[in-house]
């Protein structure tokens, strides 16, 4: 090996070392949909699932090549072959306009994720915020995390068209989080932690279509879709003072009331209904579907004591392809 080849070798080993970073899931507690018109929301990141991305330098490649890989998603790429609208490309392009770098070292991004996709638990802006810390920890430079959830929040619009800004906050800032679009984002310092068995029903509708559904249904009927929306935001209030008074088991009359409001709205389906009303029979203390709806994910709210793996189990008795058991603090 030549000494100058040598040189940029040690160069990379000691400057430019493999990183990686990662961030949760997310789950929505009270207020999806309503949150694009305006009323509170509330959302906790989901730590038991998270995405991932591995950084590592390309000691044989020129400065400005990136390899994008997720094998998940049958991705193996280079940047400039990934169009404008391919949001992993996406959160890589703007974290290097972010942070001002034009040619970076060669590197290989290899993304991978727990976090169900398409399933409302927040896989999109988790993959996202991975891929931006990843990949600026890697050029040795930090960015602020509301920065990240900004970044996060472009890439989110790909997914979602017009999107709350819920999700990239949740999962960029992994603490709960009440949230107004537009408002400052205040986070909940929850007064005593709580136990989520999160179910899914195998179905999935792109965030996308469920929100363009409820934006025609509520041209349609403002008045109707408007005291739908104001109903949810008064669960979310509610529980807000509930999370930071304590006694958490009380949020489960709200979380059925939630999903009472959601089935009114018409994003439910028979196999979330199903999941919901298992496991309620089955001893939760409230449940509802959570996300964009027409498929994904329920939550249940669960009492610790061992009621979490029952409750699991009789869900997928009753047709859930994949269960969570959560614990919220
Ligand atoms: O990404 P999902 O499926 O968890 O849905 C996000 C919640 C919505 O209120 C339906 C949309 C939004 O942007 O807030």
């Amino acid at each position: 090996m030549g000494r100058v080849h040598l040189a940029h070798l040690l160069h990379f080993l000691i400057f430019m070392p493999a990183t990686s970073a990662s961030a949760p899931g997310k789950g929505i507690l009270f207020g999806e949909h309503a949150v694009v018109y305006g009323r509170p929301a509330i959302a906790v990141p989901i730590k038991q699932v998270k995405a991932t991305a591995i950084v590592r330098p390309l000691i044989n490649e020129h400065s400005g090549f990136v390899r994008i890989q997720a094998e998940q998603i049958n991705l193996d790429s280079t940047l400039p072959d990934l169009s404008e609208n391919n949001p992993i490309a996406l959160a890589v392009r703007s974290t290097l306009d972010a942070l001002k770098v034009n040619q970076p070292p060669a590197f290989h991004l290899r993304i991978s994720s727990t976090i169900p996709i398409g399933g409302g638990l927040g896989s999109g802006a988790a993959i996202s915020v991975a891929v931006i810390r990843g990949v600026s920890s890697f050029l040795g430079k930090s960015l602020e995390t509301e920065r990240i959830s900004e970044l996060a929040f472009d890439v989110e619009k790909l997914y979602h068209g017009n999107p709350s800004g819920i999700d990239n906050t949740v999962v960029a800032f992994e603490k709960p989080v009440y949230f107004v679009k537009g408002d400052p984002s205040e986070f909940i310092d929850l007064k005593e932690a709580f136990t989520l068995v999160i179910a899914d029903t195998g179905k999935s509708t792109p965030t996308r279509d469920t929100v363009a559904f409820v934006r025609s249904a509520w041209e349609a009927d403002k008045q109707k879709f408007e005291a739908l929306f104001t109903a949810i935001g008064e669960c979310t209030k509610r529980a807000r003072q509930i999370l930071t008074a304590g006694n958490p088991t009380d949020l489960g009359p709200l979380m059925d009331d939630n999903h009472f409001h959601l089935q009114a709205m018409g994003v439910s389906s028979p196999e979330l209904d199903n999941l919901v009303v298992t496991a309620r029979q089955e001893g939760a203390l409230g449940a509802k579907l959570s996300g964009g709806g027409r498929g994904g994910n329920i939550i249940a709210l669960v009492r610790n004591n061992g009621d979490s793996e029952r409750i699991k189990a009789t869900l997928t008795h009753a047709g859930a392809t994949g269960t969570i058991v959560a614990r919220v603090q």
